[in-house]
């Protein structure tokens, strides 16, 4: 048995302190100029000390499931993409159902780095597609600033924290999922990484203070695959909607770089309004970029019935995918 899948609800949360460029001027070798030139960014929102990952999550999913008009008992799955969960265990997923008071439902994380939301909708889809569940809860939600190494100017000034949700649900909602395309190359595994922390190198004291806990990264390749990953599976998410790319009427990235979004749409043969960007406020949130997007595009009016929506996003792993919406 199939049944159609809809995003019904959608919601967003960013934590109210913004790090500017100016502070990053304060903190390490960088400057506004380099940071708007070369990622688009401006602004990023981070967490007090005390709020995780859950925490912001809970905010967003309460937005989505008013907006799509359920309750937490009729929640099926909580899917959570993160990698930054509360702690190793529990899952965030089962962190998030307590706060919500959501105990009908199944619980898992995720691990898909800055595809996390994207690998999440595309399970939401295919289990309210053949008929497990009436209502399933996708989250994209990150505290990145808890494994930024403010040393390192490579990487310190892209992230900020955030959350997005979206409620897939069978038959009826305002936008049904035509398509998913998800892709991984764990060749790249190393371009891409947090080196200590794991089963294969715990932590070490020294590692406190030496970045080995934080986001390592390869800009030059992450940038490179990114754009190739993106445009792919947009062209066959696109294919098998049976859509071609002058369908889109709006392509919500996920906001890496600004720089990498616009190839991507360059490639696509999107014209600027019709790519969703506010990475200039938020930086890179990872998982939490689509979601939060997707809530932004819907509040502010920017997606009207009829629309065709095009989901795109890259991270570690590599592991990378689409999605098309249709209004
Ligand atoms: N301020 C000033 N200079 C800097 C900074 C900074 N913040 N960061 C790097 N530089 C310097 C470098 O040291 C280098 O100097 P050098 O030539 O003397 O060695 C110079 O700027 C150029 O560095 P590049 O790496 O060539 O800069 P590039 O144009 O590639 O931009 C960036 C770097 C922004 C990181 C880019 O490669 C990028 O966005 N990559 C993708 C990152 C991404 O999307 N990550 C997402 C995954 S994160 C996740 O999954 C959670």
């Amino acid at each position: 048995m199939s049944y159609e899948a809809f995003v019904s609800g959608t919601g967003g949360f960013t934590p109210e302190r913004v790090l500017t460029n100016a502070d990053f001027e304060r903190m390490v070798d960088t400057s506004d100029e380099w940071i708007t030139t070369r990622t688009g960014i401006k602004r990023r929102h981070v967490v007090d000390p005390g709020m995780a990952t859950s925490e912001m999550s809970e905010y967003a999913s309460r937005l989505a499931m008013e907006e799509a008009g359920i309750g937490p008992e009729d929640i099926g799955m909580i899917l959570v993409g993160t990698v930054t969960p509360d702690m190793a265990l529990p899952s965030t997923a089962a962190l998030l159902q307590e706060r919500l008071g959501a105990y009908n439902a199944g619980v898992s994380d995720m691990a898909a780095a800055c595809a996390g939301f994207l690998y999440g909708l595309a399970t939401a889809r295919a289990f309210v597609g053949v008929g497990q569940y009436e209502h399933v809860l996708a989250v994209g939600a990150e505290t990145l600033t808890s494994i930024t190494n403010y040393k390192d100017r490579n990487t310190c000034v892209l992230f900020g924290d955030g959350a997005g949700a979206a409620i897939v649900s069978r038959g009826k909602g305002k936008g049904k999922i035509l398509s998913a395309c998800l892709r991984g190359d764990g060749r790249q595994w190393a371009d891409l990484q947090i080196p200590a922390g794991g089963s294969l190198r715990e932590m070490e004291p020294s590692d406190l203070n030496n970045g080995r806990r934080c986001i390592s990264m390869n800009g030059r390749e992450v940038f490179r695959h990114a754009v190739r990953g993106m445009t792919e599976s947009a062209r066959v998410a696109l294919r098998d909607a049976g859509l071609a790319q002058e369908d889109v009427n709006l392509f919500i990235p996920h906001q890496a770089n600004v720089r990498i979004m616009n190839a991507v749409a360059e490639r696509l043969g999107l014209t600027e309004d019709r790519v969703f960007n506010n990475i200039e406020e938020y930086g890179n949130t990872s998982s939490a970029s689509v979601p939060i997007g997707l809530y932004e595009a819907h509040r502010d009016g920017r997606i009207r019935p009829g629309d065709t929506v095009l989901l795109s996003a890259f991270g570690a792993g590599f592991c990378w995918g689409s999605i098309v919406i249709q209004y």
